[in-house]
């Protein structure tokens, strides 16, 4: 199944991504597609929120993981924009996280995709000018939670 939003600034990015964030309820990886500036962090910090972690999200460029604890489930959010090969995404520790009940956000997926699992869950940003960006989001029919967002 697939929605397509618009969303025309950081808050409407942010209040898109808290609504999804609200209606996880089990362990799903959120594989982020789109260049740098196009909301990928953004929309992290409104999911977190919605999972009803109270802490602040920041781009994991140079720890290439960052953990988020105390919420509904533990957030594990990634930038894999240098992760090159499959010994990489081992060494990072990926399919450990992978094993836990947790939400996995991935920036730049475009770099792991035969490492996704089946059922991920696909949020696509493409620029529409400066602040305006359509906010595709793309899942297996089974995630329920796309049709109340
Ligand atoms: N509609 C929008 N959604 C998200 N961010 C937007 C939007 N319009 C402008 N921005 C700005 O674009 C930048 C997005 O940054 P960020 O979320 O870090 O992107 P990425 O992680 O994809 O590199 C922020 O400075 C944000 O304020
Ligand atoms: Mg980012």
């Amino acid at each position: 199944m697939k929605k397509e939003f618009i969303s025309n600034s950081y808050k409407e990015t942010y209040s898109l991504a808290m609504r999804l964030g609200s209606l996880i309820n089990e362990p799903t990886v959120i594989a982020f597609k789109g260049g740098l500036g196009s909301g990928k962090t953004s929309f992290t910090t409104g999911l977190a929120v919605g999972l009803d972690y109270f802490g602040e999200a920041n781009s994991p460029t140079f720890a290439i993981v960052n953990e988020y604890l105390g919420g509904r489930l533990p957030i594990y959010h990634f930038d894999m924009y240098r992760i090159a090969d499959e010994d990489e995404l081992c060494s990072i520790g990926y399919y450990d996280y992978l094993d836990e009940a947790a939400v996995l956000a991935i920036e730049w997926s475009e770099n792991i995709e035969a490492a996704l699992p089946k059922d991920t869950v696909f949020v696509i940003f493409s620029n529409q000018n400066e602040n305006s960006r359509t906010i595709t989001i793309e899942c297996s029919e089974e995630k329920d939670f796309l049709k109340e967002l």
